[in-house]
C-alpha cells in the first residue's frame, strides 16, 4: 500500500444514513489523492471499505456477515495472490472495536465516524489498529469536498446528539453535539454549485440543533444557514433533515413560512403517540409539544408535508399506548413515515427495562404501516391530474426514463426523449401508486 502513484481500486459500501453516504463520499475524496479509484466490483478491489450502521440489531448483524463473506474473497484472493485490505468504518467501529477484532481478526483496520480523517495514513501503517477517537474539530479541517455529481447534494452541517433518547446509540457513536461554521458550509455548498448542484440537504443527526458560528463569530441557527444558502442563485430548493421536536425554534419555524427555497416538507420524528412511552424514551418533549409545533408550522405554510419515525414495542409500551400512537398518526396525516420494532441496543438504559414479545411488537408493527401507507396512497392520489414541479435527479430503470423529487419529496417517474438531469419541470400526474407518482410532459 505504500506506492501512491500508481491507480489502486476502493470499494466503499455505507449502511444506514445519509450521513453515512456523505462520509463515504469524504472517504473516497481523501484516497483519491492517494491514487485511489472507486470499484462497484468488490473482486478488484485492493481496498474495501464498510461504512456501518449500528442503530438496530439487525444493521449491526449485517456487517458481520458481510465480513464473512469478505473473509471468504479473502482466501480466493490469497490462492489468486493479490492481497487487498478490509476497514470497518462507521457506527459499529466507534461502538465495538474490540468486538470486531475478536470476532473477525482479517479485518485490517477500524475507524469511528469521528477519526475518518486519518484514513490515508491508517491505512499506509502495518499495525492493526483501532482509531475511536472523537476528532469532530480535526476531522472537518481535514476533509476534501469534492462535487458527487449528483443533482441533489448532502452536507453534514450538525454531528452528535446530547438528548441520549434511552433505546439509541447514536451519542456515544457519534458523540456529543457539534456544529461547522457558517463559513466554511457556504465554501462547501460553492463547489457544489460551481458543478451544477441544484439542491441542497442539510444533515445532522439533530441538525435543527445547529449552532453554528459567522463570520462576525457570532452564534447562530439553522433558519440563519438556510437563508444564507438560500442567496446562491444556482441553488433551487433546500432542505434538512433529521430534526428533533426540541429544537424546533420559532425562527425556523417561520423560515418555512417566507423561504421559498425551503422545501415544504419536515421529517420530525416522534417514536411514540403516548406521553408514557415518551417519557420511558427520555425524548424531552410530549405529544402536544410536537402537535403545536405542526400547527404553528401549518399556520405559515399550509400545505407542509410531515414525516415522521416511530418505534412500536418499546418495554412498557400497552395496548392503550399503541392504539394512542394510531390515533396520533390518524390525526396528524403522515405523507410517509418510518416505523421500526424496538431493537435492544447494549449499553443503552431501555435496554435493562423488560422487553415485549416479538409476536406483539410484529402484530403492531403491521397495523402501524398499514395506516401509514394508507394515508400515503391517499396523499399521493390527490395529485391524479394536478400540474406539479419536479426536480429530475437522476435516470430510471428503462430508457428514456427519469426520476425526480415533487416538493413534497415524493418520487416522481416520467418517460421523456429528452434528458431532463438537473431540471425542474412542471408535469402533468397522471397516475400515483403506493409510494409514487407518475407523470407525463404533455398537456
Ligand atoms: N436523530 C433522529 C433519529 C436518528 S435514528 C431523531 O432523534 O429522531 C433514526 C430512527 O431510528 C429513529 O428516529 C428511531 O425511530 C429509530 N431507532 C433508533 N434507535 C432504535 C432502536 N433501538 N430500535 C428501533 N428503532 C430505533
Ligand atoms: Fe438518537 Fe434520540 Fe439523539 Fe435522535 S435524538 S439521535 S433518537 S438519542
Ligand atoms: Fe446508523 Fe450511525 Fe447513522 S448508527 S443511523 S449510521 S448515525
Amino acid at each position: 500500500m505504500k506506492n501512491t502513484n500508481i491507480s489502486k481500486k476502493l470499494f466503499i459500501k455505507s449502511y444506514g444514513c445519509q450521513m453515512n453516504v456523505y462520509d463515504s463520499d469524504r472517504i473516497k475524496n481523501l484516497l483519491e489523492v492517494k491514487g485511489f479509484h472507486e470499484t462497484s466490483n468488490i473482486e478488484e478491489a485492493d481496498l474495501i471499505i464498510l461504512n456501518t450502521c449500528h442503530i438496530r440489531e439487525k444493521a449491526a448483524e449485517k456487517v458481520y456477515s458481510d465480513i464473512g463473506r469478505i473473509n471468504r474473497l479473502k482466501q480466493k484472493a490469497e490462492c489468486r495472490k493479490k492481497d487487498f485490505k478490509l476497514v470497518v468504518a462507521g457506527c459499529v467501529a466507534q461502538a465495538e472495536g474490540l468486538e470486531i477484532k475478536k470476532r473477525s481478526p482479517n479485518v485490517d483496520y477500524i475507524v469511528g465516524p469521528q477519526s475518518y480523517h486519518n484514513l490515508p495514513e491508517i491505512i499506509e501503517s502495518d499495525a492493526n489498529i483501532i482509531n475511536d477517537d472523537f476528532l469532530q474539530h480535526e476531522k472537518f479541517k481535514n476533509l476534501i469536498f469534492k462535487s458527487s455529481k449528483r443533482v441533489s447534494e448532502f452536507i453534514t452541517v450538525q454531528e452528535g446528539c446530547d438528548k441520549f433518547c434511552s433505546f439509541c446509540v447514536v451519542p456515544y457513536t457519534r458523540g456529543a453535539e457539534f456544529s461547522r461554521p457558517v463559513n466554511d458550509i457556504l465554501k462547501e455548498v460553492k463547489i457544489y454549485c460551481d458543478a451544477g448542484n441544484k439542491e441542497i440537504i442539510l444533515l445532522g443527526q439533530n441538525v435543527n440543533a445547529y449552532h453554528g458560528t459567522n463570520k462576525y463569530n457570532k452564534q447562530v441557527d439553522l433558519a440563519y444557514l438556510i437563508n444564507c444558502i438560500s442567496e446562491f442563485d444556482t441553488i433551487k430548493r433546500i432542505r434538512y433533515m433529521t430534526s428533533h421536536p426540541k429544537d424546533m425554534s420559532d425562527s425556523l419555524i417561520k423560515c418555512h413560512g417566507y423561504n421559498e427555497k425551503l422545501m415544504p416538507f419536515l421529517h420530525l420524528p416522534i417514536q411514540s403517540g403516548s406521553d408514557k412511552v415518551l417519557k420511558k424514551m427520555n425524548r424531552k418533549h410530549t405529544v402536544k409539544n410536537y402537535l403545536d409545533i405542526v400547527e404553528k408550522l401549518k399556520s405559515l405554510r399550509p400545505d407542509i408535508a410531515l414525516s415522521s419515525d416511530f418505534i412500536v414495542g418499546f418495554p412498557n409500551e400497552d395496548d392503550k399506548d399503541f392504539d394512542e400512537t394510531l390515533q396520533f398518526v390518524d390525526n396528524v396525516k403522515f405523507v410517509i413515515a418510518y416505523s421500526f420494532m424496538y431493537s435492544s441496543r447494549p449499553g443503552t438504559p431501555a435496554a435493562n427495562l423488560k422487553h415485549i414479545g416479538l409476536e406483539v411488537k410484529k402484530a403492531r408493527l403491521y397495523s402501524l404501516q398499514n395506516l401509514l401507507k394508507e394515508q400515503q396512497k391517499s396523499f399521493n392520489k390527490s395529485f391524479v391530474n394536478s400540474k406539479i414541479e419536479v426536480l429530475f435527479d437522476r435516470k430510471g430503470r428503462y430508457n428514456n426514463q427519469y426520476i425526480g423529487r415533487s416538493i413534497y419529496n415524493q418520487s416522481v417517474f416520467i418517460e421523456h426523449n429528452k434528458d431532463l438531469i438537473g431540471s425542474i419541470q412542471k408535469v402533468r400526474i397522471i397516475k400515483s401508486t403506493d409510494f409514487a407518482l407518475e407523470a407525463s410532459l404533455n398537456e
